[in-house]
């Protein structure tokens, strides 16, 4: 039985009309739709939109819940697509790394403000038949673009127990080594090939590791939470998407026009740190908050997710 799973609680919400300042006529790129709560901030206040997503199931999801404005969708390899000068919504299917390409061919104006809010959505997190979740019995598979041809089991076959321990190192697992060793051991028997079969090997190894332990130490997350984080981040090529995606941010904007990132992750956070810095040094981008903006107290409330995003802001100054 398939089950209805929740719109995606779009994380600053409500904030961003403010922080970027929202007006009618207002250019705004959103590059991650998901269950298109950005992008419906924004064409509620006026906004002429550009939304990108890789999943095309994201995007059904998202016209389904935005009635009230028709997109124009466009496949970008369409080489004959032309974008009409007072468009109101596009929405492109295509991975956020090629958005300079694209807006070259499609002739995408400058915009105002940039958003990339990253990660999967939980609508993806949830779905049954992606291998997303510890919570059911799928196959690993875990891919967002069903064009990528590596799945979770895949990686979970051939990396080396060194790399294992290393993939699940970036995802800040402190047991990564037994975690990695156990699954070299497994796989000589029978591969792992679904979630529930690495669910129960990483709670069976932890339960062992930590009995006896103060509680605290082992707690609040379910034990393959951070496995699966890694997974999913390698099997999407995450960290290298965001690494080709963020020098192309700047380009995209207009001169005081403003570029927002959302992570949830600490990695990904210091990626974006360490590029906002950098575009500084360069006289490019000017941060708005040395900090990360944290999410409201009322946004904790409503949203678990949320805990652990983080907004970076910068402006582009030249
Ligand atoms: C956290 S969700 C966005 C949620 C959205 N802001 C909302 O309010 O519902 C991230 C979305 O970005 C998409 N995405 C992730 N990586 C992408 C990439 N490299 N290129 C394009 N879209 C990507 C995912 O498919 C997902 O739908």
């Amino acid at each position: 039985m398939t089950h209805i799973i929740e719109r995606h609680f779009p994380a600053y919400k409500g904030e961003l009309k403010h922080l970027y300042g929202f007006k009618p006529g207002y250019l705004f790129l959103d590059l991650t739709l998901g269950d298109g709560g950005h992008t419906q901030e924004a064409l509620e206040s006026g906004c002429h939109v550009v939304s990108f997503d890789v999943d095309e199931k994201a995007i059904k999801r998202a016209t389904d819940y935005i009635k009230d404005f028709q997109p124009l969708i466009i496949d970008s390899k369409d080489e004959n697509t032309r974008v009409p000068k007072d468009f109101v919504w596009i929405i492109i299917q295509s991975n956020f790394t090629k958005v300079t390409e694209v807006s070259k061919r499609l002739s995408l104006p400058d915009f105002d403000g940039v958003m990339v809010d990253l990660g999967p959505s939980q609508f993806q997190l949830l779905s049954e038949g992606r291998g997303f979740s510890f919570s059911g019995n799928e196959l690993l598979d875990m891919r967002l673009d069903q064009t990528l041809g590596v799945t979770a089991a895949d990686l979970l076959a051939v990396l080396n127990e060194g790399e294992l321990v290393k993939l699940f190192s970036m995802a800040d697992e402190p047991f990564a080594k037994p975690i990695a060793r156990i699954i070299a051991k497994q796989r000589q028997i029978a591969p792992i090939t679904t979630t529930k079969q690495l669910s129960d090997l990483i709670t069976r190894i932890k339960k062992f590791r930590t009995e006896g332990l103060p509680a605290g130490r082992h707690g609040r997350i379910h034990p393959a939470t951070k496995v699966f984080m890694a997974l999913r981040m390698a099997v999407n090529l995450e960290r290298e998407n965001i690494h080709l995606l963020l020098p192309q941010l700047p380009n995209l904007l207009k001169t005081s026009g403003l570029m927002g990132i959302i992570s949830f992750h600490s990695g990904e956070d210091r990626l974006v740190k360490n590029f906002i810095i950098d575009f500084e040094n360069k006289g490019i981008l000017s941060a708005i908050n040395q900090k990360p903006i944290e999410p409201s107290i009322e946004e904790l409330t409503i949203s678990q997710r949320t805990r652990s995003a983080k907004l970076r802001f910068a402006k582009k100054i030249i």
